[in-house]
């Protein structure tokens, strides 16, 4: 402790208040592509900060333990983001979320045997009083349950668990019983000063809860579901810092679990769709329907590599619309490869983002910047759709939801209403994907059968290789 304060001559809180200030800045930076660098990095300084600061906590009696979890976590952390690829990033995130949950969780188990089961000489259960066997509940149940939660959400991102929803009927009200029952617990705990062995009931049936709260949610809907259990792993670490008397975790849980929330509902408003849908609706991996009540009218028209090359020559604007299949295919470098020949002869080239396209917030931004699209390029949709009209050629890159037209007029579709990309507006499009199945929200489109759209049929990389290729003969 004292080798720190000799090293460190700020007081803890001093160094905790300049985290919370350097938390709130990167927060605030992460908001635009264009500073979200910097955000990460301030972010990661204040987190530094804090670590700092919390080691020079007088009780620490014991420096070996902190030192293993350290270089533990500091090589898991290296080499997750040295090796884990940015297609992979959904996975990544919902891991790293459940371990903060489990964090969360164990510290208000260790809390509870410190204060009220074996409490040190000296001390009695009567120190942890009233509010903080509260506190210690909720941290311990949402802790429990975004660490379960959030390994079932990686299974179904990683296909090692069934992306469909399992559903049975009666599951809804069962959950929320569940849910009233481990609530029932912990004010019985305050009020009714239960035995202390129900902080561990808690424990394992908001362990059960996390499975049982995210099996029934499709694959595709995983991304909401983690903004989710981010914001409650943010509660349960500002339960966390009232248990431990920390300010700075109490700040940063509320960032997270604020943030958290607000990513949830923004996804859902970009989709059109209510949280409730999303999380009790059961949506997505139901076999495919037509968009507008009826079949496709119309047979698609195929292309090859070699004509898509050529149309794409002959344009003077193009705009790429990237997608879910993107991402997949991993198609995103041999894109940005062929975006850089048709630039060397002159021709525009923009990228149209939808917000909900792929399976992640700002999943196409990211695989874009990874494979150094440059910024300007990348247009907002509510920006790129009018000049959907002046383009030569509309390239849909595995995009399929987010330029359906169903979504205007359709009414009984699951996407009537989300805003889409108006893609069918280009004087020609190109679509490439592999067949004719459609997306996450598993109904058929009509742009696929319109007369100004060819389809490109294949793998998104391979395909995207091809053109490259030709384009460069
Ligand atoms: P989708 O509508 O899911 O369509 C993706 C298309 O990619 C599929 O039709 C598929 O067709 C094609 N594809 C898959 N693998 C491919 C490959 N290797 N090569 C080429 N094509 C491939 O994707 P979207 O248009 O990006 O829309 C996103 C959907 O996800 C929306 O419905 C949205 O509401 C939902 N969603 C998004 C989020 C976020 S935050 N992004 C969160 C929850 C839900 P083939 O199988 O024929 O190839």
């Amino acid at each position: 402790m004292h080798v720190i304060a000799e090293l460190v001559p700020m007081t803890t809180e001093w160094l905790y208040l300049a985290a919370a200030v350097l938390f709130i800045v990167g927060i605030r930076d992460l908001s635009s592509a264009e500073t979200a660098r910097r955000g990460n990095m301030l972010a990661a300084v204040g987190m530094v900060l804090a670590i700092l600061g919390t080691m020079q906590h007088g009780l620490i009696v014991k420096w070996e333990w902190i030192a293993v979890g350290m270089v533990a976590g500091g090589v898991i952390g290296l080499l997750m983001a040295v090796f884990m690829p940015m297609t992979a990033m959904p996975e990544r995130i919902a891991i790293v979320n459940g371990l903060g949950g489990a964090a969360s969780g164990l510290v208000g188990i260790c809390e509870v045997i410190r204060h009220v089961i074996s409490p040190p000489d000296g001390a009695t259960a009567a120190d942890f009083d009233a509010f903080h066997v509260g506190v210690a509940g909720l941290e311990i149940m949402l802790g429990a349950l975004t660490f379960t939660g959030s390994m079932v959400a990686f299974g179904k991102l990683r296909g090692l668990v069934s992306s469909k929803p399992l559903t049975y009927p009666g599951q809804n009200v069962v959950n929320v019983l569940w849910l009233v029952v481990m609530l029932g617990l912990i004010a019985g705990l305050v009020m009714a000063k239960l035995d202390p062995v129900f902080f561990f009931v808690l424990a394992a049936m908001a362990l059960l809860f996390g499975v049982m709260f995210v099996l029934p949610i499709g694959g595709a809907d995983m991304p909401v579901v983690i903004a989710m259990l981010n914001a409650y792993s943010g509660l349960a670490a500002a339960a966390t810092g009232f248990v431990l008397s920390n300010k700075v975790l109490i700040i940063a849980g509320a960032l997270d679990g604020s943030s958290g929330l607000l990513l949830s509902l923004l996804m859902c408003r970009a989709m059109n769709r209510s949280l409730t849908n999303v999380l009790f609706g059961a949506v997505g991996g139901g076999t495919a329907v037509a968009s507008g009540g009826g079949e496709l009218q119309g047979d698609p028209q195929s292309i090859s590599a070699v004509e898509a090359a050529e149309r794409l020559f002959d344009a003077r604007r193009v705009i790429v619309v990237p997608g879910y299949g993107m991402a997949a295919a991993g198609a995103h470098f041999a894109i940005r490869e062929m975006a850089d020949v048709l630039k060397e002869r002159g021709i525009s080239v923009k990228y149209a983002i939808h917000p909900v396209a792929g399976r992640m917030p700002g999943h196409m931004n990211v695989l874009l910047a990874d494979a150094n699209v440059p910024y300007d390029d990348l247009v907002e949709m509510d920006e790129i759709n009018p000049e959907f009209a002046e383009a030569d050629v509309a390239l849909v890159m595995g995009a399929n939801d987010i330029c359906n037209p169903a979504a205007r007029t359709a009414e009984g579709s699951p996407i009537y209403g989300m805003p889409i990309l108006d893609v069918d507006q280009a004087a020609q499009v190109i679509v490439i994907k592999r067949s004719m199945s459609p997306g996450f929200a598993g109904i058929s489109n009509e742009l696929f059968v319109a007369p100004n759209c060819a389809m490109l049929f294949g793998d998104g990389k391979q395909v995207a290789e091809q053109l490259v290729e030709t384009l460069t003969l």
